[in-house]
Protein backbone atom coordinates (compact mmCIF):
# COMPACT_ATOMS: atom_id res chain seq x y z
CA UNK A 1 0.00 0.00 0.00
CA UNK A 2 0.92 3.71 -0.49
CA UNK A 3 1.56 6.41 1.69
CA UNK A 4 -1.46 7.57 1.09
CA UNK A 5 -3.65 4.69 0.84
CA UNK A 6 -3.30 3.80 -2.98
CA UNK A 7 -2.66 -0.03 -3.65
CA UNK A 8 -0.05 -0.48 -5.92
CA UNK A 9 -1.17 -1.55 -8.99
CA UNK A 10 0.70 -5.07 -11.04
CA UNK A 11 3.03 -4.26 -13.46
CA UNK A 12 1.01 -4.15 -16.73
CA UNK A 13 1.24 -7.28 -18.47
CA UNK A 14 -0.42 -6.90 -21.48
CA UNK A 15 0.45 -6.09 -24.61
CA UNK A 16 -2.18 -4.06 -25.58
CA UNK A 17 -2.25 -2.00 -22.24
CA UNK A 18 1.17 -1.08 -23.02
CA UNK A 19 0.75 1.20 -26.17
CA UNK A 20 -2.05 2.52 -23.69
CA UNK A 21 1.26 4.78 -22.72
CA UNK A 22 2.27 5.95 -25.76
CA UNK A 23 -0.24 8.57 -27.53
CA UNK A 24 -3.92 8.41 -27.86
CA UNK A 25 -3.69 7.47 -31.61
CA UNK A 26 -2.02 3.98 -30.69
CA UNK A 27 -4.74 3.97 -28.10
CA UNK A 28 -7.25 3.24 -30.86
CA UNK A 29 -4.96 0.78 -32.38
CA UNK A 30 -5.72 -2.09 -29.00
CA UNK A 31 -8.86 -3.79 -28.58
CA UNK A 32 -11.08 -1.44 -26.42
CA UNK A 33 -12.16 -2.62 -22.97
CA UNK A 34 -15.69 -3.33 -23.13
CA UNK A 35 -17.30 -2.51 -19.79
CA UNK A 36 -21.13 -3.00 -18.90
CA UNK A 37 -22.09 -1.35 -16.27
CA UNK A 38 -25.38 -2.32 -14.21
CA UNK A 39 -28.12 0.10 -12.61
CA UNK A 40 -31.13 -0.97 -10.87
CA UNK A 41 -32.10 0.67 -7.87
CA UNK A 42 -32.32 4.85 -6.68
CA UNK A 43 -29.01 4.75 -4.66
CA UNK A 44 -27.47 3.19 -7.91
CA UNK A 45 -27.60 6.46 -9.51
CA UNK A 46 -24.99 8.46 -8.11
CA UNK A 47 -22.47 5.93 -8.13
CA UNK A 48 -22.86 5.10 -11.56
CA UNK A 49 -22.83 8.93 -13.07
CA UNK A 50 -18.92 9.97 -12.43
CA UNK A 51 -18.53 6.21 -13.58
CA UNK A 52 -20.11 6.43 -16.95
CA UNK A 53 -18.92 10.04 -17.28
CA UNK A 54 -15.13 8.80 -16.69
CA UNK A 55 -15.14 5.99 -18.90
CA UNK A 56 -16.62 7.86 -21.92
CA UNK A 57 -13.67 10.49 -21.82
CA UNK A 58 -11.29 7.36 -21.96
CA UNK A 59 -11.89 6.08 -26.12
CA UNK A 60 -10.02 2.60 -24.76
CA UNK A 61 -12.99 1.83 -22.98
CA UNK A 62 -16.57 0.99 -24.57
CA UNK A 63 -19.19 1.72 -22.07
CA UNK A 64 -22.66 0.03 -22.19
CA UNK A 65 -25.41 0.58 -19.56
CA UNK A 66 -27.99 -1.83 -18.58
CA UNK A 67 -30.82 -0.89 -16.45
CA UNK A 68 -32.70 -3.56 -14.71
CA UNK A 69 -35.78 -1.74 -13.87
CA UNK A 70 -35.91 -2.36 -9.65
CA UNK A 71 -37.03 1.15 -9.62
CA UNK A 72 -39.12 2.46 -12.66
CA UNK A 73 -40.74 5.86 -10.86
CA UNK A 74 -39.73 8.90 -12.37
CA UNK A 75 -38.74 9.82 -8.85
CA UNK A 76 -36.24 7.14 -8.61
CA UNK A 77 -34.95 6.94 -11.30
CA UNK A 78 -35.85 8.88 -14.48
CA UNK A 79 -35.30 12.10 -12.54
CA UNK A 80 -31.54 11.03 -11.98
CA UNK A 81 -30.92 10.27 -15.12
CA UNK A 82 -31.61 13.70 -16.47
CA UNK A 83 -30.10 16.01 -13.74
CA UNK A 84 -26.82 13.89 -13.68
CA UNK A 85 -26.48 13.24 -17.44
CA UNK A 86 -26.29 9.76 -17.26
CA UNK A 87 -26.85 8.26 -20.78
CA UNK A 88 -30.13 6.30 -21.53
CA UNK A 89 -29.57 2.69 -20.70
CA UNK A 90 -28.66 0.34 -24.01
CA UNK A 91 -31.01 -2.02 -22.52
CA UNK A 92 -33.53 -1.77 -19.91
CA UNK A 93 -34.65 -5.08 -18.29
CA UNK A 94 -37.77 -3.75 -16.75
CA UNK A 95 -38.22 -6.63 -14.23
CA UNK A 96 -40.17 -4.17 -11.75
CA UNK A 97 -41.02 -4.95 -7.93
CA UNK A 98 -41.62 -8.42 -6.40
CA UNK A 99 -40.13 -10.62 -4.11
CA UNK A 100 -36.69 -11.00 -2.82
CA UNK A 101 -36.81 -14.61 -4.66
CA UNK A 102 -38.67 -13.54 -7.86
CA UNK A 103 -37.12 -10.28 -8.77
CA UNK A 104 -33.45 -11.94 -8.36
CA UNK A 105 -34.84 -14.47 -10.54
CA UNK A 106 -36.01 -12.43 -13.10
CA UNK A 107 -32.86 -10.25 -13.53
CA UNK A 108 -30.69 -13.41 -13.59
CA UNK A 109 -33.09 -14.70 -16.64
CA UNK A 110 -33.45 -11.26 -18.12
CA UNK A 111 -29.76 -10.30 -18.21
CA UNK A 112 -28.33 -13.78 -19.44
CA UNK A 113 -28.59 -13.30 -22.82
CA UNK A 114 -27.88 -9.66 -22.38
CA UNK A 115 -24.40 -10.17 -21.36
CA UNK A 116 -24.25 -13.31 -24.37
CA UNK A 117 -25.33 -10.33 -27.29
CA UNK A 118 -22.83 -7.82 -26.03
CA UNK A 119 -19.84 -9.99 -24.58
CA UNK A 120 -18.12 -7.90 -22.42
CA UNK A 121 -14.93 -8.08 -21.19
CA UNK A 122 -15.97 -6.69 -17.47
CA UNK A 123 -19.58 -5.90 -15.75
CA UNK A 124 -19.09 -3.72 -13.37
CA UNK A 125 -21.85 -3.49 -10.40
CA UNK A 126 -22.01 -0.57 -7.38
CA UNK A 127 -23.60 -0.93 -4.51
CA UNK A 128 -25.49 -3.72 -2.52
CA UNK A 129 -29.14 -4.00 -4.34
CA UNK A 130 -30.53 -7.27 -5.61
CA UNK A 131 -29.80 -5.76 -9.02
CA UNK A 132 -25.98 -5.81 -7.65
CA UNK A 133 -26.12 -9.99 -6.77
CA UNK A 134 -28.22 -10.78 -10.17
CA UNK A 135 -26.09 -9.61 -12.51
CA UNK A 136 -22.94 -10.51 -10.36
CA UNK A 137 -24.19 -13.78 -10.37
CA UNK A 138 -25.25 -14.25 -13.92
CA UNK A 139 -21.89 -12.85 -15.31
CA UNK A 140 -19.45 -14.90 -12.75
CA UNK A 141 -21.36 -18.09 -14.19
CA UNK A 142 -20.55 -17.30 -17.85
CA UNK A 143 -17.26 -16.76 -16.89
CA UNK A 144 -17.43 -12.48 -17.63
CA UNK A 145 -15.07 -10.76 -14.89
CA UNK A 146 -17.03 -8.83 -12.30
CA UNK A 147 -15.82 -5.30 -10.61
CA UNK A 148 -18.18 -4.46 -7.15
CA UNK A 149 -17.70 -0.87 -6.53
CA UNK A 150 -18.27 0.13 -2.80
CA UNK A 151 -16.99 -3.89 -1.91
CA UNK A 152 -15.99 -4.74 1.44
CA UNK A 153 -19.17 -2.80 3.82
CA UNK A 154 -20.35 -5.06 6.43
CA UNK A 155 -22.97 -4.49 9.07
CA UNK A 156 -22.56 -8.30 9.62
CA UNK A 157 -26.54 -8.14 10.10
CA UNK A 158 -28.28 -10.99 8.08
CA UNK A 159 -31.32 -9.76 8.91
CA UNK A 160 -30.79 -7.00 6.25
CA UNK A 161 -31.24 -8.09 2.65
CA UNK A 162 -28.29 -5.69 1.75
CA UNK A 163 -25.93 -7.31 3.75
CA UNK A 164 -26.62 -10.87 2.04
CA UNK A 165 -26.09 -9.17 -1.15
CA UNK A 166 -22.47 -7.48 -0.38
CA UNK A 167 -21.08 -10.54 0.84
CA UNK A 168 -22.14 -12.79 -2.11
CA UNK A 169 -21.53 -10.25 -4.56
CA UNK A 170 -17.80 -9.69 -2.97
CA UNK A 171 -17.54 -13.49 -3.09
CA UNK A 172 -18.02 -13.44 -7.09
CA UNK A 173 -16.55 -9.95 -7.74
CA UNK A 174 -12.93 -10.16 -9.28
CA UNK A 175 -12.00 -6.65 -8.94
CA UNK A 176 -13.38 -5.30 -5.05
CA UNK A 177 -12.81 -1.08 -5.17
CA UNK A 178 -13.43 -0.13 -1.86
CA UNK A 179 -14.42 3.08 0.26
CA UNK A 180 -12.50 2.65 3.90
CA UNK A 181 -9.67 0.89 5.46
CA UNK A 182 -12.37 -1.24 7.61
CA UNK A 183 -13.85 -2.54 4.09
CA UNK A 184 -10.14 -3.99 3.36
CA UNK A 185 -9.94 -5.85 6.67
CA UNK A 186 -13.38 -7.44 5.95
CA UNK A 187 -12.50 -8.86 2.44
CA UNK A 188 -9.21 -10.49 3.80
CA UNK A 189 -11.23 -12.27 6.61
CA UNK A 190 -13.35 -13.60 3.95
CA UNK A 191 -10.40 -15.10 2.16
CA UNK A 192 -10.22 -12.24 -0.82
CA UNK A 193 -6.95 -11.93 -1.93
CA UNK A 194 -5.15 -8.83 -1.13
CA UNK A 195 -4.09 -7.94 -4.94
CA UNK A 196 -7.77 -8.00 -5.93
CA UNK A 197 -8.89 -5.07 -3.31
CA UNK A 198 -8.31 -1.24 -3.85
CA UNK A 199 -9.00 1.36 -2.01
CA UNK A 200 -10.17 4.07 -4.14
CA UNK A 201 -12.60 6.69 -2.33
CA UNK A 202 -16.12 7.10 -2.50
CA UNK A 203 -17.90 7.53 -6.08
CA UNK A 204 -21.19 8.61 -4.48
CA UNK A 205 -18.98 11.58 -2.61
CA UNK A 206 -17.60 12.00 -6.55
CA UNK A 207 -21.01 12.78 -7.35
CA UNK A 208 -22.12 15.24 -4.40
CA UNK A 209 -19.16 16.90 -5.08
CA UNK A 210 -19.47 17.44 -8.54
CA UNK A 211 -22.98 18.69 -8.27
CA UNK A 212 -22.86 20.30 -4.94
CA UNK A 213 -23.06 24.17 -6.12
CA UNK A 214 -25.98 23.08 -8.98
CA UNK A 215 -27.76 21.51 -6.39
CA UNK A 216 -27.83 24.34 -4.10
CA UNK A 217 -29.74 26.73 -6.82
CA UNK A 218 -32.19 24.40 -6.63
CA UNK A 219 -35.69 26.22 -5.85
CA UNK A 220 -37.01 23.90 -3.00
CA UNK A 221 -36.53 25.68 -0.24
CA UNK A 222 -38.30 28.12 -1.54
CA UNK A 223 -41.49 25.74 -2.16
CA UNK A 224 -41.03 24.59 1.23
CA UNK A 225 -40.89 27.72 2.72
CA UNK A 226 -37.22 26.98 4.02
CA UNK A 227 -35.60 29.89 2.60
CA UNK A 228 -36.15 33.50 3.20
CA UNK A 229 -34.56 35.53 0.63
CA UNK A 230 -30.97 34.04 0.85
CA UNK A 231 -31.13 33.17 4.10
CA UNK A 232 -32.50 29.76 5.10
CA UNK A 233 -34.52 28.59 8.48
CA UNK A 234 -33.31 25.80 11.04
CA UNK A 235 -34.63 22.59 9.78
CA UNK A 236 -34.48 19.00 9.70
CA UNK A 237 -34.88 16.18 6.93
CA UNK A 238 -35.68 12.25 7.55
CA UNK A 239 -35.86 9.59 5.80
CA UNK A 240 -36.99 6.29 6.43
CA UNK A 241 -37.57 2.96 4.49
CA UNK A 242 -35.83 -0.09 6.01
CA UNK A 243 -38.19 -3.10 6.02
CA UNK A 244 -36.88 -3.33 10.03
CA UNK A 245 -38.18 0.38 10.44
CA UNK A 246 -41.34 0.80 8.72
CA UNK A 247 -42.89 -2.30 7.88
CA UNK A 248 -44.13 -3.23 11.33
CA UNK A 249 -46.62 -0.41 12.65
CA UNK A 250 -45.73 -0.52 15.82
CA UNK A 251 -42.28 0.64 15.09
CA UNK A 252 -43.05 2.75 12.71
CA UNK A 253 -45.12 4.45 15.16
CA UNK A 254 -42.78 4.81 17.59
CA UNK A 255 -40.54 5.72 15.72
CA UNK A 256 -42.51 9.00 14.34
CA UNK A 257 -43.81 9.72 17.84
CA UNK A 258 -39.74 10.45 18.92
CA UNK A 259 -39.76 12.47 15.59
CA UNK A 260 -43.03 14.18 16.11
CA UNK A 261 -41.38 15.40 19.92
CA UNK A 262 -38.45 16.67 17.64
CA UNK A 263 -40.11 18.46 15.31
CA UNK A 264 -42.13 20.35 18.09
CA UNK A 265 -39.03 22.47 17.93
CA UNK A 266 -37.79 21.68 14.61
CA UNK A 267 -39.25 21.58 11.13
CA UNK A 268 -38.58 18.41 9.37
CA UNK A 269 -38.90 17.53 5.67
CA UNK A 270 -39.76 13.64 5.47
CA UNK A 271 -39.61 12.79 1.39
CA UNK A 272 -41.32 9.62 1.96
CA UNK A 273 -40.23 6.45 -0.24
CA UNK A 274 -42.85 3.98 -2.01
CA UNK A 275 -42.56 1.43 0.58
CA UNK A 276 -42.76 3.75 3.31
CA UNK A 277 -45.67 5.89 1.98
CA UNK A 278 -47.66 2.59 1.27
CA UNK A 279 -47.31 1.81 5.20
CA UNK A 280 -48.02 4.83 6.18
CA UNK A 281 -51.39 4.48 4.08
CA UNK A 282 -52.44 1.24 5.62
CA UNK A 283 -51.35 2.14 9.20
CA UNK A 284 -53.56 5.64 9.68
CA UNK A 285 -50.58 7.06 11.87
CA UNK A 286 -51.28 10.72 12.76
CA UNK A 287 -48.14 13.42 12.71
CA UNK A 288 -46.76 16.62 13.85
CA UNK A 289 -47.75 19.30 11.70
CA UNK A 290 -44.18 20.68 11.21
CA UNK A 291 -43.75 17.30 10.31
CA UNK A 292 -44.12 17.81 6.36
CA UNK A 293 -44.57 14.57 4.83
CA UNK A 294 -43.50 15.29 0.95
CA UNK A 295 -43.30 12.80 -1.94
CA UNK A 296 -39.69 11.40 -2.68
CA UNK A 297 -37.21 14.17 -4.75
CA UNK A 298 -34.93 14.11 -7.40
CA UNK A 299 -30.97 14.01 -6.48
CA UNK A 300 -30.83 18.05 -6.81
CA UNK A 301 -33.39 19.13 -4.24
CA UNK A 302 -32.34 16.13 -2.07
CA UNK A 303 -28.97 17.53 -1.92
CA UNK A 304 -29.52 20.98 -1.73
CA UNK A 305 -31.64 19.66 1.80
CA UNK A 306 -29.37 18.06 2.54
CA UNK A 307 -26.62 20.60 2.68
CA UNK A 308 -28.56 23.10 4.38
CA UNK A 309 -30.44 20.62 7.18
CA UNK A 310 -29.18 21.68 10.91
CA UNK A 311 -29.83 17.86 11.56
CA UNK A 312 -30.45 14.70 9.47
CA UNK A 313 -32.05 11.43 10.63
CA UNK A 314 -32.13 8.65 8.67
CA UNK A 315 -31.49 4.91 8.27
CA UNK A 316 -30.21 5.32 4.76
CA UNK A 317 -26.80 4.05 4.17
CA UNK A 318 -25.78 6.59 1.50
CA UNK A 319 -27.14 9.50 3.58
CA UNK A 320 -24.68 8.88 6.21
CA UNK A 321 -21.67 9.49 4.14
CA UNK A 322 -23.30 12.00 2.26
CA UNK A 323 -24.13 14.11 5.13
CA UNK A 324 -20.40 13.13 6.69
CA UNK A 325 -18.48 14.64 3.40
CA UNK A 326 -21.18 17.81 3.77
CA UNK A 327 -19.95 17.92 7.82
CA UNK A 328 -23.99 18.20 8.38
CA UNK A 329 -24.94 16.22 11.89
CA UNK A 330 -26.56 12.74 11.19
CA UNK A 331 -28.62 10.42 13.68
CA UNK A 332 -28.92 6.79 12.03
CA UNK A 333 -31.76 5.16 13.43
CA UNK A 334 -30.49 1.58 12.93
CA UNK A 335 -28.42 -0.51 15.83
CA UNK A 336 -25.69 -1.29 13.56
CA UNK A 337 -23.92 0.25 10.36
CA UNK A 338 -21.82 -1.24 7.47
CA UNK A 339 -20.27 2.38 6.81
CA UNK A 340 -18.27 2.62 10.24
CA UNK A 341 -16.02 5.38 8.89
CA UNK A 342 -18.89 7.78 9.25
CA UNK A 343 -18.80 7.18 13.07
CA UNK A 344 -14.94 6.90 13.40
CA UNK A 345 -14.29 9.97 11.58
CA UNK A 346 -17.43 11.64 10.46
CA UNK A 347 -20.43 13.62 11.30
CA UNK A 348 -22.85 10.26 12.10
CA UNK A 349 -23.80 8.52 15.34
CA UNK A 350 -25.56 5.24 15.85
CA UNK A 351 -28.47 5.85 18.26
CA UNK A 352 -30.77 2.54 17.21
CA UNK A 353 -34.46 2.87 16.94
CA UNK A 354 -35.27 3.71 21.02
CA UNK A 355 -37.38 6.72 21.01
CA UNK A 356 -36.08 7.96 24.25
CA UNK A 357 -32.23 8.09 22.68
CA UNK A 358 -33.08 9.21 18.97
CA UNK A 359 -35.20 11.95 20.94
CA UNK A 360 -31.92 13.09 23.61
CA UNK A 361 -29.40 12.92 20.96
CA UNK A 362 -31.52 14.66 18.72
CA UNK A 363 -32.02 18.06 21.52
CA UNK A 364 -27.69 17.52 22.15
CA UNK A 365 -27.30 18.74 18.33
CA UNK A 366 -29.84 21.34 18.58
CA UNK A 367 -28.42 23.02 21.95
CA UNK A 368 -24.79 23.12 19.75
CA UNK A 369 -23.22 19.53 20.85
CA UNK A 370 -23.00 18.23 17.85
CA UNK A 371 -20.08 16.08 16.95
CA UNK A 372 -17.74 17.35 14.65
CA UNK A 373 -16.22 15.23 11.83
CA UNK A 374 -13.54 15.09 8.89
CA UNK A 375 -13.86 13.86 5.87
CA UNK A 376 -12.38 10.44 5.27
CA UNK A 377 -9.13 9.76 3.40
CA UNK A 378 -9.52 9.57 -0.44
CA UNK A 379 -13.16 11.28 -0.07
CA UNK A 380 -12.31 14.15 -2.93
CA UNK A 381 -14.09 13.57 -5.75
CA UNK A 382 -11.87 11.61 -7.41
CA UNK A 383 -12.56 8.20 -7.07
CA UNK A 384 -13.99 7.32 -10.72
CA UNK A 385 -11.08 8.00 -12.00
CA UNK A 386 -8.57 5.96 -9.98
CA UNK A 387 -11.61 3.04 -10.47
CA UNK A 388 -11.24 3.78 -14.38
CA UNK A 389 -7.16 4.21 -14.44
CA UNK A 390 -7.25 0.97 -12.44
CA UNK A 391 -9.79 -1.16 -14.74
CA UNK A 392 -7.38 0.22 -17.89
CA UNK A 393 -4.47 -1.62 -16.01
CA UNK A 394 -5.65 -4.40 -14.77
CA UNK A 395 -8.64 -6.20 -16.91
CA UNK A 396 -7.50 -8.37 -20.11
CA UNK A 397 -9.52 -8.33 -23.24
CA UNK A 398 -11.21 -10.04 -25.70
CA UNK A 399 -10.15 -13.16 -23.31
CA UNK A 400 -13.62 -14.24 -22.88
CA UNK A 401 -14.14 -17.92 -24.30
CA UNK A 402 -18.70 -17.60 -25.17
C1 LIG B 1 -34.31 -1.02 -2.53
C2 LIG B 1 -33.03 -1.72 -2.05
C3 LIG B 1 -32.44 -0.95 -0.88
C4 LIG B 1 -32.26 0.51 -1.21
C5 LIG B 1 -33.57 1.08 -1.70
C6 LIG B 1 -33.43 2.52 -2.09
C7 LIG B 1 -32.88 -4.17 -2.27
C8 LIG B 1 -32.97 -5.44 -1.53
N1 LIG B 1 -33.29 -3.07 -1.60
O1 LIG B 1 -35.25 -1.09 -1.46
O2 LIG B 1 -31.19 -1.51 -0.54
O3 LIG B 1 -31.81 1.19 -0.07
O4 LIG B 1 -34.02 0.32 -2.83
O5 LIG B 1 -34.64 3.06 -2.50
O6 LIG B 1 -32.45 -4.16 -3.40
N2 LIG B 1 -41.75 0.84 -5.57
C9 LIG B 1 -42.37 1.85 -6.25
N3 LIG B 1 -41.70 2.41 -7.30
C10 LIG B 1 -40.47 2.01 -7.71
C11 LIG B 1 -39.86 0.97 -7.01
C12 LIG B 1 -40.51 0.40 -5.93
O7 LIG B 1 -43.47 2.25 -5.93
O8 LIG B 1 -39.93 2.57 -8.68
C13 LIG B 1 -42.47 0.23 -4.43
C14 LIG B 1 -42.99 -1.15 -4.76
O9 LIG B 1 -44.23 -1.31 -4.18
C15 LIG B 1 -42.02 -2.08 -4.09
C16 LIG B 1 -41.53 -1.26 -2.91
O10 LIG B 1 -41.55 0.10 -3.35
O11 LIG B 1 -42.60 -3.29 -3.73
C17 LIG B 1 -40.14 -1.61 -2.49
O12 LIG B 1 -39.25 -1.57 -3.62
P1 LIG B 1 -37.96 -2.55 -3.69
O13 LIG B 1 -37.13 -2.21 -4.87
O14 LIG B 1 -38.41 -3.96 -3.53
O15 LIG B 1 -37.19 -2.23 -2.37
P2 LIG B 1 -36.79 -0.83 -1.72
O16 LIG B 1 -37.44 -0.76 -0.39
O17 LIG B 1 -36.99 0.30 -2.67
Amino acid sequence: MGTNGEVSIPKRQFADVILLEYTGNLEKMSPRLKVLNVVGARPNLPKIAPLMREMQRHEAIEAILVHTGQHYDENLSDVFFRQMGIPSPHVNLEVGSGSHASQTAEILKRVEPVLLEHKPDLVLVVGDVNSTIAVSLAAAKLGIGVAHVEAGLRSYDRSMPEEINRVLTDALADYLFVTEEEAIQNLLREGRPRESIFMVGNVMIDSLRHFLSLAQQSAIGDELGLKNSASWRRFGVLTLHRPSNVDGVQKLGELLGAIDTIASELPIIFPVHPRTQQRLMQSGIHHHPQLRLISSVGYLDFLCLLSKAALVLTDSGGIQEETTALGVPCLTLRENTERPVTISEGTNQLVGTDPSKIVGAAKDILCGRAKVGKIPPLWDGRAATRIVEILLRVVPRGSINY
